[in-house]
């Protein structure tokens, strides 16, 4: 049977700052949910949050793109948003960028992620969510998953890995794409993502064309043409039987890099893989989040989660990611902790360089 996860995603207020999503908010989503479940629009869901983010999980048989899940969300999060406002919680509705719906919930605020497939005689998928930073965070990661044969060990040794995996990638700032098959074009592929504030991958898919793994890449400054907050991304990666194994997808995030989007989205810090009970980003509103929740989609429904990054196995990649945010905080304003001007989510250069200008002299 056909299954559509929809990975759907919005901050929409918080509690004590951009720090954490309230109880109550959840509430409203799972309430939602469970009556669109009993109606039978939808066949299961899970709802959980990475920081000041809420994550609807959503299975269903509708296909990607569908009006009715799309609306549903949209519909959860301007209810839990209505609470948000009346609770006077912390930038309530902030991802909720348009007033009413309009088919198709991309371009009006939330994040999205979302696939359909066949359901496989037994069907593991990982879903990841992040806080305080950018899709770009998943470039990395995920180049090392399906086309690293040092990250991936099934690529070389199993052979229905071998032949690789394609690439879609999104070239944001002209609103195109192209498709790169590994290991063939690994290099052209490397090029673009390496500049992970332009190319950014968006989905992955077996050379027999299954997808295998689907990132949300909404730009939220661009949507609203101002700062209204991080993209802060959801993923979806099928693992095992043809897919890289659980265990291949977790190990991509053992290195933690250096990723967009800490404090004010101006700063760089290290991707810090946790547990959803740490997923509160508090130090310096940061260092930046990754998580990871493990299904198993069985008949449409979602068996599960298991709380992938719960393991003792991280806490070297947490303890490293401590040490880097000593080391990138004690940058202060400086580069490369401070990004480059045309990444920052807001500035004052412009403003000083204009006070300052008539004092720029000409160098002898
Ligand atoms: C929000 C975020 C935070 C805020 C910062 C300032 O996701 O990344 O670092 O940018 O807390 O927030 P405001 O401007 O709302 O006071
Ligand atoms: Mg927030
Ligand atoms: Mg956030």
């Amino acid at each position: 049977m056909r299954t559509t996860i929809s990975v759907i995603k919005a901050d929409i207020g918080s509690l004590a700052g951009h720090v954490k999503v309230p109880r109550e908010l959840l509430d409203v989503c799972g309430d939602s949910l469970s009556r669109a479940l009993k109606r039978g629009i939808i066949k299961d869901f899970h709802v959980t949050s990475c920081g000041d983010d809420i994550d609807l999980i959503i299975a269903h048989n509708k296909g990607v793109d569908s009006s009715v899940v799309h609306e549903l969300a949209w519909r959860i999060f301007r209810a839990a948003a209505n609470l948000a406002k009346e609770r006077h919680y912390y930038a309530a509705g902030q991802d909720l960028l348009v007033e009413a719906f309009s088919g198709n919930i991309r371009g009006m605020g939330p994040g999205i992620a979302e696939f359909e497939f066949q359901e496989r005689p037994s069907e593991p998928i990982i879903v990841f969510a992040c806080d305080k930073t950018s899709p770009s965070a998943f470039n990395l990661p995920f180049f090392k998953i399906f086309a690293d044969p040092f990250n991936s060990a099934g690529l070389v040794i199993d052979p229905k890995l071998h032949g690789g995996f394609k690439f879609e990638v999104h070239d944001v700032k002209q609103a195109k794409r192209i498709f790169l098959g590994c290991p063939e074009e690994l290099y052209d592929l490397l090029a673009l993502i390496g500049v992970s504030s332009r190319y950014l991958i968006k989905r992955v898919f077996r050379k027999d064309g299954e997808i295998a793994a689907v990132v949300s890449t909404e730009r939220l400054s661009q949507i609203a043409g101002r700062y209204v907050g991080k993209d802060d991304p959801v993923a979806i990666v099928r693992t095992q039987s043809g897919f890289p194994a659980t265990g291949e997808a977790l190990e991509a995030f053992v290195m933690p890099q250096l990723v967009p989007g800490w404090m004010r989205g101006s700063h760089r810090g290290p991707l810090m893989p946790v547990a959803q009970r740490d997923a509160h980003p508090t130090r310096f509103d940061g260092p930046p989040r990754a998580m990871a929740l493990g299904f198993q989609v069985s008949d449409g429904k979602l068996l599960g989660p298991a709380d992938l990054f719960d393991d003792v196995a991280f806490d070297e990649s947490r303890r490293m990611a401590l040490e880097i945010s000593d080391y990138m905080r004690s940058h202060g304003p400086f580069e490369p902790h401070l990004l480059s001007p045309e990444e920052l989510e807001y500035t004052t250069l412009p403003q000083v360089v204009e006070r300052l200008k008539k004092r720029f002299e000409p160098i002898e």
